[in-house]
């Protein structure tokens, strides 16, 4: 790993910081990575004793325009000298009305659209129930298996994945019923996936009283699984029928991810709600749901909201993401990107029995690594061993997916050629190493 000489932190140390993070933050909040970083430029990071390393984890998906995205920075700096607070619902402001115009025209259907902010990704989620249940005047649920949702309790009880996320904070919010998520690798058809639903409408509850199924595209901490067109034109079709929304999880998939603005853009879906959040505003907290106006305007006055629901820090930041993924040609580069991530991966694929599949869906791409070649023996330990190898030859990765044995890449889109082939390079070498091990 390179040291940056520019560096005056010398006396700090990752060590001695994480001796003080365990000392005084609790154990519950984890971190991949014993590293404390000092600054960071797109896809490059530094850490305090002067490391660099190249970020393919991009903040878990909040980074697709970069680290510290110059017009990104320029726009808060300039928003910084205005107004950085008023509670939306006291006093509001332009840009954030300006965001919901753009939101609007961006999200799928040609129907009158609605969009509404919050600040994490959980609570985008919270609000899409909350109005879907207004709206529906029904109070089921349906998820899936290895979705991901968020940490809320609401978003808990959604997200398809007992430990480490659910385990001893239950009971959690009734009415959630759980679905299979399709995975030809895992053999779960899309015809089983369908069933598991027609099985929760027998067992479970009656679609007259389901407010929402809410899908990923992509899912994203569930492994990478990308959902087949056939699977997500049945979900809809589903809804329709019964008179069910349908929520369309973007929060990792969106912003940009997958080559269109929204993944479900490839399967010519439109849901009646979206759930966005991470790479919107660049590292800028904010989310957002989307969707359809007579849907979005169910809930009464004063029933959705939040103190710094909607910043106008991040608002402004949300509006400049747009305009550099319009100026730089970003979904292009997501497609360009996912394509080279691809085909580097399916070389590893080529050496390594470990490497079980590669998938991905334009800039979000992942490779699943199994034992013996079986499919449904998880090489858990070598994904840790990994991870671990890559962080030392100076390349930050994450794991995903039930059994944290896939390797997924957030690289920023704004990464060059050259730091995406050098990433690539690190990944093999490390793979190669612990491989042999
Ligand atoms: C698909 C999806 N939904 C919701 C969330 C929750 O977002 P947040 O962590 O901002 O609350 C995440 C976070 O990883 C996610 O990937």
């Amino acid at each position: 790993m390179d040291r940056d000489p520019h560096l005056n932190q010398s006396r700090k140390t990752n060590a001695a910081l994480m001796a003080r993070r365990r000392a005084a933050m609790p154990r519950g909040s984890g971190q991949v990575h014993e590293v404390f970083v000092d600054h960071a430029l797109n896809a490059e990071v530094w850490d305090v004793e002067g490391r660099r390393y190249i970020d393919f984890a991009g903040g878990i998906a909040v980074l697709n325009t970069g680290h510290r995205n110059p017009q990104i920075v320029a726009a808060v700096k300039a928003q910084l000298d205005r107004v950085t607070h008023t509670c939306f619902q006291v006093l509001a402001y332009e840009p954030l009305v300006e965001l919901a115009e753009r939101l609007n025209a961006l999200a799928p259907g040609d129907m009158p659209k609605k969009s509404f902010f919050l600040t994490t990704g959980a609570e985008a989620v919270e609000n899409a129930i909350k109005i879907a249940r207004a709206y529906t005047k029904r109070s089921g649920v349906i998820a899936f298996s290895g979705g991901f949702h968020g940490r809320t309790m609401m978003t808990l009880s959604l997200t398809g994945k007992v430990a480490p996320y659910k385990a001893g904070f239950g009971p959690f919010p009734a009415e959630v019923f759980h679905a299979r998520y399709p995975s030809a690798l895992h053999g779960v058809s899309v015809a089983d996936s369908l069933a598991s639903i027609e099985h929760i409408f027998k067992n479970d509850i009656e679609p007259e009283r389901v407010a929402a199924i809410i899908v990923e595209p992509v899912q994203g901490e569930g492994g990478f699984y990308v959902a087949p067109p056939e699977f997500l034109l049945a979900l809809r079709a589903l809804c329709d029928k019964h008179g069910i929304l349908l929520i369309d999880d973007e929060i990792q998939s969106g912003s940009g991810r997958t080559g269109t603005w929204l993944a479900i853009e490839h399967y010519g879906v439109v849901p009646d709600l979206i759930t966005m959040a991470k790479s919107l505003a660049g590292g800028f907290p904010i989310s957002a749901v989307v969707g359809r106006a007579e849907v979005m305007d169910a809930p009464n006055p004063g029933g959705l909201g939040g103190t710094y629901a909607g910043n106008p820090l991040a608002a402004v930041a949300a509006l400049e993401v747009i305009k550099v993924f319009e100026k730089d040609g970003l979904l292009a580069r997501a497609r360009f990107l996912g394509e080279r991530l691809q085909t580097g991966m399916r070389a590893m694929a080529c050496k390594h029995r470990a490497v079980g599949e590669v998938r991905g869906l334009g800039a979000m791409v992942a490779m699943e690594l199994i034992e013996n070649g079986d499919p449904h023996a998880p090489a858990t330990e070598l994904t840790k061993r990994l991870v671990s190898e890559a962080a030392r030859r100076g390349l930050i990765l994450l794991s995903c997916g039930s059994y944290a044995n896939i390797i997924r890449v957030l690289v920023p889109l704004t990464a060059s050629d050259a730091i995406v082939d050098e990433g690539m390079s690190i990944l093999e070498a490390s793979l190669d190493a612990v491989a042999a091990a």
